[in-house]
């Protein structure tokens, strides 16, 4: 793998001046000695060009790797973005992050995120717990099941539209207008092309803000994105209100998508959610949702490519499913539950090329892990990259083999691509459905082949293929 650099180094150079301006940290009361094993890299940028993968180092993974050979397979310091970073290591490293999720550690998003969404609430407050208690509820598999016949409708409209009567496409575009669409009619119940593709490009400016400089002036990306996102807000107020006024009068159905979901849904003290906190989470859940799927659909595309024998047995259990269902009938939830071997096809791609490569915490409290203080404040950070391709929890790390994810499967906490514990994605139904979903009308229409067999991986920062993954298609008979 490799990193887009253009823009990269400048971006962490401000970064990292801007915490420096406005951060003053003290470590006086503790033991330097009783820290853990590392190194904090350049004053200021730390160690954030190597981890990046723009120094020796390559890639975050080898990045991560080289640095549990050379100090601790269980945990080590580093210094990224002027924070001073414990990466923890391995299934205990993981298993002790997610199991004290607001003890010892909470969850720490960019601050960016915030000025994004200002009602997002503070990681450990009582709301955020509330608001997770509500996303849980709208994303629970009994509702997102009702949801299978649309999403087929969705993915074969984006094939018909996208992928037919083409004999080269670039996946990785079309894997993002894809989810894109299936968000917007899921969510909202927004079809029109017209309307689906200024929504889109709107959210692709939110999403350049996320992860950028957080500062907040005319022309910087966070301002952009703020600006970009106020204007999705607006839209989906009206959508909102007037849906609202539609399930009074019954002219809209309190099943036919989430937003019907959340309007009719009290919080924990027993209030319908306002139109302003409805509009963010609906934001939250395509932002936190978007990228991810597409990356995981797109790596989907490309191991299939490379490996046919997968390819054909992935396709053997799809045409079973079309070969059962009448012409034109859509699929349903029963139809996924026959999806077995895909889904394991979909996370051995994801143990090899997860879409989030780990996530932060923050220590809430000073506290000791294997004998070592992590102060107060410190960020904490996971990796599938601990793991995923460790030999000694998945034998021949290297291979493609989705019969890892038989019986029992993997041992715990060692693969993560969803992280784990409270905090764990609760996207992870729904993501399941799209990929499947997609990955039934891919196999049964076509077959394909890379145009670049050496496409190199860049991290940007989700690991996607350099080129977009160009690919040749071939229609497919039933
Ligand atoms: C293949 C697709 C996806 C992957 C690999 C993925 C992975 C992750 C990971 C690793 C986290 C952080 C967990 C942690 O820190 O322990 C996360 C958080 C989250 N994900 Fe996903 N995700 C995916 C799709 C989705 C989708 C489709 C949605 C929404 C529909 C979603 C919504 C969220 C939200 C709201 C959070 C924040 C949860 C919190 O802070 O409590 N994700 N996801």
């Amino acid at each position: 793998m490799e990193i887009n650099f253009t823009t990269l180094s400048m971006v962490i150079f401000l970064i990292a001046l801007t915490f420096k301006l406005f951060r003053n940290k003290s470590l006086s009361s503790i033991d330097p000695s009783k820290l853990p094993p590392g190194r904090t890299g350049w004053p200021i940028i730390g160690e954030s060009l190597d981890f990046l993968g723009t120094g020796r180092s390559g890639h975050p993974e080898k990045f991560i790797n080289d640095r549990m050979h050379t100090f601790s397979s269980q945990i080590f310091r580093t210094s990224l973005f002027y924070e001073s970073i414990a990466v923890f290591c391995g299934p205990m490293g993981n298993k002790f992050l997610f199991s004290n999720e607001n003890k010892l550690v909470t969850s720490w998003w960019p601050r960016s995120l915030y000025k994004i969404v200002p009602s997002q609430p503070v990681a450990n407050s009582p709301e955020a717990m509330s608001m997770r208690k509500l996303l849980l509820r709208f994303l629970k598999p009994e509702t997102l099941h009702s949801f299978v016949g649309a999403m087929d409708c969705v993915a074969k409209q984006h094939l018909k539209t996208c992928w037919e009567n083409k004999s080269q496409v670039l996946v990785y575009p079309l894997a993002k207008s894809y989810t894109f669409a299936l968000a917007w009619k899921l969510f909202v119940s927004i079809d029109d092309p017209i309307e689906v593709a200024k929504l889109s490009d709107a959210f692709s400016v939110v999403l350049c803000g996320v992860i950028s400089i957080p500062i907040d002036l005319p022309g910087t990306s966070l301002n952009k994105s703020i600006r970009a996102a106020n204007f999705i807000r607006k839209h989906l107020h009206e959508v909102i209100k007037k849906r609202k006024i539609d399930l009074e009068n019954k002219k809209a159905s309190p099943t036919q998508d989430i937003l019907s979901h959340m309007v009719l849904t009290c919080d924990d003290n027993g209030q319908f959610l306002s139109e302003a906190d409805i509009a963010d989470k609906i934001l939250v859940l395509i932002l936190a949702g978007h990228d991810t799927a597409s990356a995981a659909i797109t790596f989907l595309i490309k191991y299939l490519a490379e490996l046919p024998h997968i390819y054909n047995e992935v396709r053997k259990e799809q045409m079973e499913i079309v070969k059962s269902k009448a012409p034109g009938e859509l699929l349903n939830s029963e139809d996924i539950k026959m999806m077995k071997y895909s889904w394991n096809v979909a996370c051995e791609v994801m143990r090899l090329a997860p879409p989030v490569q780990g996530t932060f915490r923050e220590a809430m409290t000073d506290f000791t892990y294997q004998g070592h203080t992590i102060p107060k404040g410190w960020k904490l950070y996971w990796s599938g990259n601990t793991t995923h391709r460790n030999a000694k929890y998945f034998p021949d790390p290297e291979r493609f083999d989705p019969s890892r994810f038989e019986g029992n499967g993997p041992a715990p906490y060692t693969y993560v691509p969803f992280g784990g514990g409270p905090r764990m994605c609760p996207g992870i139904e729904y993501a399941k459905l799209d990929i499947l979903v997609f990955m039934h009308n891919i196999v049964t229409k076509f077959k394909w082949e890379k145009i670049y067999p050496d496409e190199k991986i860049v991290i940007d920062p989700l690991p996607i293929p350099a080129k977009g993954l160009p690919i040749r298609l071939q229609p497919q008979v039933y």
